[in-house]
């Protein structure tokens, strides 16, 4: 592994122009396909507006310290994860390189391409292609499902096609950098999604029925809390939701300047994410509100979850619309489209920083290879097997991989750095200073606990049973493998000498 020598500050790190760069492009990183149909759908299914005790606590308790952590170190060692572990200690450089290569070499790969799908429903909304049949329309007609994750099926050329575009979005916002890239893009995007959210609020609330749908989703059922399900659903949505765990803060908190409200900003990112994700969910159950008034049939059947909420439930419910089903349509996935691409530029900045801390290679080399490196990669899953391989590789990187990434990164700062040290440096920063209870004891004890927790949990479900029914095989050569080569991968890199001495 790489032996670092004293520190010194890199001269020309790039920096964001303004504090509310910065901000938005965290915002737009947490903000995604996850906050938008996945927190609506698990509030709901956890005891609507009681889930959101468990929600807050587990945003106080791990989101916030998290962050506060992540926002620290990536500003203290102005580096990406990489090289800001390798600051830290020698010899943990390779846990940054882990998570930000399963991140770009894994979770990337299959988000660009529901991403794609919210393109090409994008086009669809515009001729409600979708028909009488919106359920068959997607697994058969679009996704061309096959029997199991063991047959491939064909490529997709739909998906394909509007895979290139995301792409080629992507490549071109990060190739522009940090502040000409990400940032501008950014300052579009996110006002651009605050007015087509409000805008779907309005629309959906002049809908009848809908009231009813927004109350099914926030009528608090306290008995709900009793259950540890409830709890373990809330921790590992903040992880994702927030986009913790995967090097991504870290790598845009080592571009701001000297001069910056780390505390504050923490908790902006994630009660701007919380609030987004609420106001979201509240379009999402006023159309299915609309949708069961309209066809008479019991809430519960329109509810579906994750993709079919987006693919099915919603197209469903866009051509019962009295007028203006294309709009509809067109403003629904084009939400989608906007937050998920904020969130996947910023995983691809991730690797992209780590790169050219360590190799120096030029940023617009680097971004360009990725793109197509992660167009490539992304194929699989748009074929007819891509949806059991997305399912299969998201539990395994979203549930293992993120789990242990996190804990390891509290064992690496709140033990072996010292959670003390880190709390000092932001506190020399911050206008309110943070104090132990939220740093020092959820990184230490508890959010290793926790996650510890979830870890053993998953394990045993999946060894009770296999996850999603697929046959065992498949299971271990590709999700585990995608875990255990991402890691091979990340010793290997991590063991490559630093262009520079890293200081
Ligand atoms: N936070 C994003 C969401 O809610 C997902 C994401 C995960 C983004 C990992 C970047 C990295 O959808």
């Amino acid at each position: 592994m790489a032996q670092p020598t004293p520190q010194t500050m890199e001269p020309h790190r790039a920096q964001w122009k303004t504090q509310w760069g910065f901000l938005l492009a965290a915002v737009g990183s947490a903000i995604g396909l996850g906050s938008i149909w996945r927190f609506a759908y698990v509030c709901y299914e956890n005891g609507g507006g009681a889930y959101l005790i468990p929600y807050f606590v587990a945003l106080v308790t791990a989101g916030v310290p998290l962050m506060i952590l992540e926002y620290g170190i990536g500003h203290q060692m102005r580096g990406s994860a990489p090289m800001s572990f390798a600051k830290l200690s020698p010899h943990w450089e390779w846990l940054g390189w882990w998570t930000v290569t399963f991140v770009m070499f894994g979770i990337v790969l299959y988000y660009a391409v529901v991403i794609a799908w919210c393109v090409c429903y994008l086009w669809f909304s515009l001729s409600l292609a979708w028909g009488a049949d919106p359920n068959a329309f997607f697994f058969q007609q679009f996704l061309g499902v096959t029997a199991g994750p063991q047959v491939i099926g064909d490529i997709r050329s739909p998906i394909l096609l509007a895979l290139v575009i995301v792409w080629a979005a992507n490549w071109l916002i990060v190739f522009f950098g940090v502040e000409h890239g990400i940032e501008k893009a950014n300052k579009i995007f996110m006002p651009l999604l605050m007015i087509l959210i409000l805008v779907l609020v309005g629309w959906t609330l002049t809908l009848p029925g809908s009231m009813d749908g927004m109350l099914r989703y926030l009528k608090p059922d306290f008995s709900r809390l009793t259950d540890p399900k409830v709890w373990v659903d809330a921790y590992s949505q903040i992880f994702f939701t927030l986009s913790l765990g995967f090097g991504i803060m870290v790598a845009y908190a080592s571009y701001l300047p000297k001069k910056a409200d780390l505390h504050r900003d923490a908790w902006v990112t994630s009660l701007v994410d919380t609030a987004v994700s609420l106001v979201a969910g509240l379009a999402v159950f006023g159309t299915l509100g609309y949708m069961a008034a309209q066809t008479g049939k019991p809430f519960e059947q329109v509810v579906q979850h994750g993709i079919g909420l987006a693919f099915v439930a919603y197209p469903q419910a866009i051509s019962l619309l009295p007028h203006l089903q294309q709009a509809f349509g067109v403003v629904f996935f084009l939400t989608l489209t906007v937050a998920g691409i904020a969130s996947s530029i910023s995983i691809l900045e991730a690797f992209c920083a780590a790169v050219m801390d360590k190799f120096h290679y030029p940023r617009k080399t680097v971004v360009t290879v990725l793109s197509v490196v992660g167009f490539l990669g992304g194929i699989v899953f748009a074929t007819g097997g891509g949806l059991s391989w997305l399912d299969i590789v998201d539990h395994f990187l979203s549930h293992y991989g993120l789990f242990l990434a996190c804990i390891l990164q509290c064992v690496l700062v709140g033990w072996v750095y010292g959670a003390h040290r880190l709390r000092e440096h932001v506190n020399a920063v911050s206008a309110t200073p943070v104090g132990k209870w939220l740093l020092d004891v959820p990184i230490r004890y508890l959010i290793p606990a926790v996650l510890a927790y979830l870890l053993i949990s998953d394990v045993i479900k999946d060894i009770r049973e296999p996850y999603g029914g697929y046959p065992w095989m498949a299971l271990l050569l590709i999700g585990r493998d995608w875990l255990v080569v991402t890691l091979l991968a990340a010793l290997i890199i991590a063991m490559r000498p630093w262009r520079k001495p890293l200081k």
